[in-house]
């Protein structure tokens, strides 16, 4: 899929954009504080909705004004597409997909896919668990429906859970009722579980591949699951099941002094290594950030796979992060991907780019220039 035109109005720094864009490579240059990284991010929020940088629609609108705009419109395999969003200072977005409104923020989800490499996905590597497990959330939701309702739902549920929990701590008899809680838990839980391994599974494969690219069969990466519940090899739903259930039983006594939940997918992590050594505490920055680059790239692949064209890619000020090798195999891997860029300088492009794109200089909320490459 590609987009090829984009409009805002009163959006971010932007008083107006209208710009026709390349289907293989648009690059946006620009000294700091510019509009670069607000362009990326209005094309993130006609995929995803919202911002990667902030839950709140309103820091997205132009100062003092009360409404902004962005139009996206582009091709899909099966058709045409258009984006378009109208985010309020003082009510609820309006999201349209080919004019029609839409009533949910989730239907939105798979209409353009976006994956997104900017230097916070270093965190992912670096970060705490809560970085990880919204990675995988994000991604698995991303390209399945079903799994952002049972996220969503075990979420809910998870909260209620230890609202009651905190209250069984002042009244005992409440603690007949939480069976209800443990029984939905589970259920969505197990779903959770389950397709997190999945998707894991192939992250993995397909990773190690990347790497092993990348580091020229130097370095085997390796991520693997982990969870705080026992789950054998065969992660049967079943036995997910039956082990989540007796977990949240027994620590029963453990979840009422502490008020909350101690066990289930919501403290699960994702383990990352490099030749058997965890890379979080004994990776170099090179290798942390070859592998992090080895997971975007995957992720691409993933998500072709599962929809059977490939989502856009937007690399926000990654470039000047990685060295030549590791730009050469990034350029060289997007061949069919249509991949937006910023940077501050053309020195930061170590490498000719055999990819025809455009290229748009960006000074204070404007396009002053527009050039092929
Ligand atoms: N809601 C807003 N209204 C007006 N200007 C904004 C708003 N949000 C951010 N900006 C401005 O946008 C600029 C930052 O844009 P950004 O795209 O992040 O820069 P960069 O070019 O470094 O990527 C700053 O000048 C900031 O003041
Ligand atoms: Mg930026």
């Amino acid at each position: 899929m590609f987009i090829s035109k984009l409009k805002l109005i009163n959006f971010r720094n932007y008083n107006k954009l209208d710009i026709i864009l390349h289907d293989k490579l648009n690059i946006f240059i620009g000294n700091n504080a510019q509009g670069k990284t607000n362009i990326l991010e209005s094309l993130y929020v006609t995929g995803f909705g919202k911002s990667f940088r902030t839950n709140k629609d309103k820091e997205l609108i132009k100062m003092n004004k009360d409404m902004a705009y962005i139009k996206a419109e582009g091709k899909k395999r099966y058709g045409e597409i258009s984006i378009e969003l109208r985010l309020w200072n003082n009510r609820n977005k309006e999201i349209k997909t080919n004019g029609i409104s839409l009533t949910k923020l989730s239907e939105l989800l798979g209409s353009i896919n976006i994956v997104i490499f900017s230097p916070e996905d270093l965190k992912l590597i670096k970060g705490g668990p809560s970085e990880r497990r919204r990675f995988i959330d994000r991604e698995i939701s991303h390209v399945n429906k079903k799994y952002y309702y049972n996220i969503m739902s075990y979420n809910k549920v998870l909260l209620q859970r230890n609202n009651l929990l905190k209250n069984i701590a002042y009244n005992k008899k409440l603690l007949k009722t939480i069976d209800i809680w443990n029984e939905k838990l589970v259920e969505y839980g197990t779903e959770v579980i389950f397709k997190r391994i999945e998707f894991i599974k192939k992250l993995n494969m397909l990773s190690r591949l990347m790497n092993r690219r990348i580091t020229e069969g130097k370095e085997n990466l390796e991520i693997k699951y982990l969870s705080n519940i026992k789950i054998d090899k065969k992660y049967k739903t079943q036995d997910i099941y039956e082990s989540f259930k007796q977990m949240l039983e027994k620590k029963i006594d453990n979840d009422i002094k502490r008020g909350f939940t101690t066990v289930g997918p919501h403290k699960d992590d994702l383990g990352i290594y490099i030749d058997n050594k965890d890379i979080r505490i004994f990776g170099s920055q090179g290798q942390q950030r070859t592998a992090a680059l080895s997971l975007k790239l995957s992720e691409i692949e993933i998500i072709k796979g599962e929809i059977g064209e490939y989502p856009i890619l937007l690399l926000d000020d990654v470039m000047s992060e990685l060295d030549i090798n590791r730009q050469k195999f990034l350029i060289k891997s997007l061949k069919n991907v249509q991949t937006f860029i910023t940077i501050t300088e053309l020195p930061e492009l170590m490498i000719p780019l055999d990819k025809e794109g455009s290229i748009f200089k960006i000074s204070n909320g404007s396009i002053v220039q527009n050039n092929d490459i």
